[in-house]
Formats: structure tokens, sequence, C-alpha cells
């Protein structure tokens, strides 16, 4: 498979007063033309900095300070910021941004304000950006009449399907979508996973699908990369991931997972919290949650191992001793 993305030791900062959070800490992982991945890890781990950081919008006091991002065989990090807005930013990489669904502006129809990305971008006049306004709502599943309506008249997985829409009108190869279903009810989550699954098949558009909830990456992921406090800790394919987990924070995330069917297991969380980002403990940062910590964990950095092919652990667990 064509190679789309390759995030390669990716550092993003934020320098506050209280001093240098590590968000982003050393992030590698990379995607296929076409497919999807999976990023999750608990609130805080550096899901949504690692996002901006692909489609270079990180917030101030935030920098990207290391790594590269290979997107097309070329390392984005080394464009002008000019560049970047004018032949990347949503024309190649584009984003659904957690909790956008609440940003749409309230005085424009949604027709309006998803025609003005194509008379911002490709140059169109009015009747010519509607006629793709239609279009576009037609593929997100909405009624292209609903063009003229506001915001406040949609439901919320309405409001979701427009900004799935907007981030996808320019067509770009790759989009982002940052816990896209989590204002939801379960009914409508899933229509939302429906429709990012059939979009990716139609259009043949990699995204990489950021959320805390590990049964709806399983939905529809090809690759899976679990963060931990600023580092990826586990990466492979979702069968690798869910068949055969070997981190033991992935294992425990997993187990957190409730089961609908089969026998009831019971309900298992992570006992303490993750570490503070300005001064992550040395070693492992998950060493003080985790109930196989060796000596060494608490020393040393763990090793990145690839325990089958494709099938990538960072763990003292996993190293040959
Ligand atoms: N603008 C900012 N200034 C300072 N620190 C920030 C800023 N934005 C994020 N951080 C810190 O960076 C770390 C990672 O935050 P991030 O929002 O990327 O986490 P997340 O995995 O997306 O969490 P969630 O699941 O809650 O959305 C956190 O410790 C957070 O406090
Ligand atoms: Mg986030």
């Amino acid at each position: 498979m064509e190679t789309l993305l390759e995030v390669k030791d990716l550092k993003t900062y934020f320098y506050t007063t209280k001093g240098v959070v590590k968000a982003v800490d050393g992030v590698s992982f990379s995607l296929g033309k076409g497919e999807v991945m999976g990023l999750a890890g608990e609130s805080g781990c550096g899901k949504s900095t690692t996002a901006y950081s692909l489609i270079r919008l990180v917030p101030p006091p935030g920098k990207i300070v290391g790594g590269k991002i290979i997107f097309e065989g070329k390392n984005i990090l080394e464009l002008s910021d000019e560049d970047f807005r004018k032949k990347y930013r949503w024309k190649k990489i584009s984003m659904i941004f957690q909790g956008a669904m609440n940003a749409l502006n309230p005085v424009y129809t949604i027709g309006d304000q998803l025609a003005e990305v194509f008379m911002l971008h490709e140059g169109l006049t009015k009747t010519e950006a509607m006629s793709k306004v239609y279009e576009l709502l037609e593929m997100v599943g909405i009624d292209p009449k609903r063009a003229r309506s506001y915001p406040h008249e949609l439901s919320g997985g309405m409001k979701q399907r427009v900004m799935i829409a907007m981030a996808l009108a320019l067509n770009p190869p790759l989009v982002i979508a940052d816990e896209p279903t989590t204002a939801l009810d379960v009914v409508v989550q899933a229509q939302i996973m429906n429709l990012l699954k059939k979009l990716q098949r139609e259009k043949n558009v990699s995204i990489i699908l950021i959320t805390h909830d590990l049964s709806l990456i399983a939905e529809i992921a090809d690759k899976v990369a679990i963060m931990y406090a600023g580092k990826v800790v586990e990466y492979g394919t979702a069968e690798q991931i869910y068949l055969n987990p070997q981190h033991p924070y992935t294992q425990a995330l997993l187990r957190s997972i409730p089961r609908l069917r089969g026998e009831i297991s019971k309900l298992e969380w992570i006992p303490g919290t993750p570490p503070d980002l300005i001064a992550p403990p040395p070693g492992c940062r998950f060493a003080p949650r985790c109930k196989f910590r060796m000596d060494i964990c608490t020393k040393e950095e763990p090793p990145t191992i690839e325990v089958e092919p494709g099938h990538i652990v960072s763990c003292w667990l996993h190293a040959k001793k």
C-alpha cells in the first residue's frame, strides 16, 4: 500500500509560565492511502495537539520543536506558513475540530457557510459554489433543501455532518476527525461512524479518528495508535491491537470497554492518574500505574520494539534480556 503520511519523532511543546508542557514528545506512526487510523488515549495525553501539529495550527504558547511530518513524500514542516496555508491546509489535510459543530456561525445558513469554502479557496461564484454545496450535502446524507437552514435548526448529528462536509469540501486525501461523536447519542454516533466509513470507501480518503473510545475505533480503523502522556506506546493493525495487545496500558484500556455481549466481565479502570507533562516521571511514563512494573521501568525510557511485523510496543517487558 502507498504511504500517505509518516510522522517521525514529532515533538510539540507548550511554553507556559509554569513550565514546558511536553504534550507531544516523540510521536511516530505512518498511514497508508485510504487507511483509517484510530488514535486513542486518556484525556490530556496529546491527541488533539498531535492533530493540530499535522495541520500546523498549534495554538500559542505551543510550538512544534522536533521531528518530521512527511506527507506525500514531503516534510511539510519545512514549508513556509504561506505555502502550507495555500497548498496544504484544507486542500490536502483537513480537520474536524473537537467540539466544532457548536462553532458554526449562527447568523449564516449552512449553505452559505459551505459555499464560502469554495468561493474562498477555489474562486467560484456563489451560483457555482451552491451547486457544489448541494452535492456535498447529499454526500453526507443531508437533504440539499436544508442548505437554507440555520445551525440552530439542525440536530447535533446534522451539524456534525455539516462539519464533515466542510472538511471534505476540497477533496483532501487526509481528514483528521477529533472526537467527532463525543456530544452525540449512541444511535447518531453509529450513523456518523457509518458515514465516515462510507466516505473512506467511496473517496479513498485517509482518516485519523481521534477518540478516547476504543469501541468506536474498532468499528472502522485499519491501524491503531495508543497514546500515553505524549508518546505512542503501542501501534499496529486493528487486529494486532484488539486481539493481541502487548502494552499493559493498552491491555488496561481494552479491559475498560464495557461488553454488551458475551459473559459479563467486571469493568476495570486503571488506578492512578496520568502524569504531569511538565515534569513527567523518569523512565516509562506509565510505570507508576503499571502492575508489571520492574526496577528498570522507573529509571530508563523503554525501548521501542517490533513484536511482530508492523506491531510496535514501547515497553521493557518486551526487551530482550
Ligand atoms: N494551549 C495550551 N496551553 C498549555 N497547555 C496546553 C494547551 N493545549 C493543550 N495543553 C496541554 O497539552 C496536553 C495535551 O493536551 P491535548 O488537548 O492534546 O490532549 P487530548 O489527548 O486531546 O485530550 P482530550 O481527550 O481531553 O481532548 C495536556 O496536558 C494539556 O493540558
Ligand atoms: Mg483533544
